[in-house]
């Protein structure tokens, strides 16, 4: 019986009935896939950097994510579903997962084997092997204290590193960059698999979560508050988040009819200056970059004295001293980092030179005259080596964010110059258009860019992104900037 219910799951070929199909087209009972060859999936997806991080052998396409977390014991409870298409015959497949205790595994309802590996692997081996393109559910009951959860929440540890921290009033919430999802569920944990992603997330009642998405209701029982969140949009790991506080929730709705929600954190309700701005920026971001590309819009704003703002997909969390320049910068992120996501983290300045570039733009708008920003900033960094050094393409692993957030605008800035405002603008849109919720590489921009311009830009874009030195005047002043 167990090996004949795997073989019509394999072949099912529309995902609608994968769930719960029991014959084939014609009614009849499916011949039996022998599969010696299947192969284990990888336990890495081969980032250059966090070559560990992510898996291969599958493409998750769904996650429903379950959890439980109690502020006073700070012990979550999570079961996590993943729906996933195999990408070859697989005999066993990994998911990251970080700290906590699994007590159970099922693929496609049947218990499943598994073990934990190395730092994050937790490895799963199915009753029988899953066949090349069919689609699994793996489903992962958990539970635990998240490592870092009982960290203070001064901001003052670096939250790349553990994920979670406590807020300032006793929450909770998790959140990084490169990685962080692997803190509080089963996940291939790669910009490479970008996925739909649901939360149902429980909190005893007095207290209140926020996640990435549209809300989907909150009920009340048994002294406990649950509320849902889904992001149907194809979503990076590392983007998603949860928060769980006293917050103070503001809802509207964009004139598209996005809805909107805001949650601030007790302490934080001074953000509202910049937080209610945000229809104000996406409106203006929307003429620069087409279209807003996200299922639903708001922030998460913390009284945490964080190192970073994060541009959590559709909602972006903010730190105490997020201002309207953050704003502006994090969600310009929603295109560029969120729907168009790197290929490999050498890549982020896809990400961090344009989400930068956006609060110049934002100035602009204001009356502020770029050239002369650009040219001042020129003059004032052209004798420090420290100030070039990092390159914006490939910078090495823990140093991504060295020159993205002033170099890079630089860079971007000379890019316009050089190209000119009818071809940059162009880019502007067209780019985020073309790799819409998808994944880019530099390289993939370099030739876009070239494509646009319609010209030779080896030699700028070698100087100004792939350089560790100041650019030659020809690069470092070019077009419009020409002096
Ligand atoms: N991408 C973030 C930004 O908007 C910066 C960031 C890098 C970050 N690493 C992080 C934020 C870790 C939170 C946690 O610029
Ligand atoms: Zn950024």
């Amino acid at each position: 019986m167990a090996r004949r219910r795997s073989a019509l799951l394999v072949l099912c070929s529309v995902p609608v009935l994968i769930m719960g199909c029991t014959t084939d087209k014609a009614g009849q009972p499916a011949p039996t896939p022998t599969l010696t060859d299947a192969l284990p999936g990888d336990p890495g997806a081969g980032d250059a950097y966090y070559p560990n991080d992510g898996n291969g052998g599958y493409d998750a396409l769904d996650y429903h994510v379950d959890v439980g977390f109690d502020p006073a014991t700070r012990h979550l409870d999570g079961d996590t579903t993943v729906t996933a298409k195999a990408t070859r015959n697989l005999s066993r497949f990994n998911l990251d997962l970080r700290g906590l205790d699994v007590k159970s595994v099922q693929v496609n309802d049947k218990p499943a084997k598994f073990t934990r590996e190395d730092e994050f692997e937790l490895v799963i081996t199915p009753a029988e092997p899953v066949a090349k393109d069919s689609m699994f559910r793996a489903r992962v009951l958990y539970s635990g204290t998240p490592a870092g959860a009982q960290l203070s929440g001064t901001g003052e540890s670096d939250i790349g590193e553990s994920g979670w921290q406590k807020s300032a009033s006793g929450g909770a919430y998790v959140l990084g960059e490169p990685h962080s999802a692997a803190y509080w569920y089963p996940v291939n944990e790669t910009p490479l698999d970008k996925a739909a992603f649901n939360l149902t997330a429980r909190v005893p009642d007095g207290w209140s979560a926020i996640s990435n998405g549209r809300e989907e209701g909150t009920t009340s029982a048994d002294g406990w508050t649950t509320s849902a969140w889904s992001e149907p949009n194809p979503v990076a790991s590392y983007l998603t988040t949860l928060a769980i506080d006293k917050f103070t929730f503001e809802r509207s709705t964009l004139p598209g009819g996005v809805p909107v929600v805001d949650a601030y954190a007790p302490g934080a309700e001074a953000r509202r200056a910049a937080g209610s701005q945000v229809p104000a920026v996406l409106a203006f971001l929307a003429t620069k970059f087409g279209p807003y590309p996200q299922s639903a819009a708001g922030g998460i704003y913390l009284d945490e004295n964080l190192h970073f703002s994060l541009e959590t997909q559709t909602r972006p969390t903010y730190a105490r001293w997020a201002d309207i320049s953050t704003v502006v910068h994090e969600n310009a992120h929603q295109w560029f980092g969120d729907s168009v996501s790197v290929k490999s983290w050498a890549d982020i300045c896809l990400n961090e030179c344009f989400a930068s570039y956006a609060q110049w733009l934002w100035a602009e708008k204001d009356g502020s005259d770029l050239n002369d920003r650009f040219l001042r900033a020129v003059e004032k960094y052209k004798n420090s080596k420290d100030f070039w050094a990092p390159p914006l393409y490939d910078m090495g692993p823990g140093q991504e964010f060295e020159g993205v957030y002033d170099k890079g605008i630089l860079a971007v800035h000379a890019l316009r110059a050089k190209i000119g405002d009818e071809a940059f603008n162009r880019v502007l849109k067209e780019w985020p258009a073309k790799y819409r919720h998808s994944n880019a590489s530099w390289s993939d921009f370099e030739e876009f860019v070239t494509a646009v311009a319609g010209q030779d830009l080896r030699s700028f874009l070698d100087a100004w992104f792939r350089g560790t030195t100041i650019p030659g005047d020809a690069d470092l002043f070019p077009g419009t900037l020409r002096r």
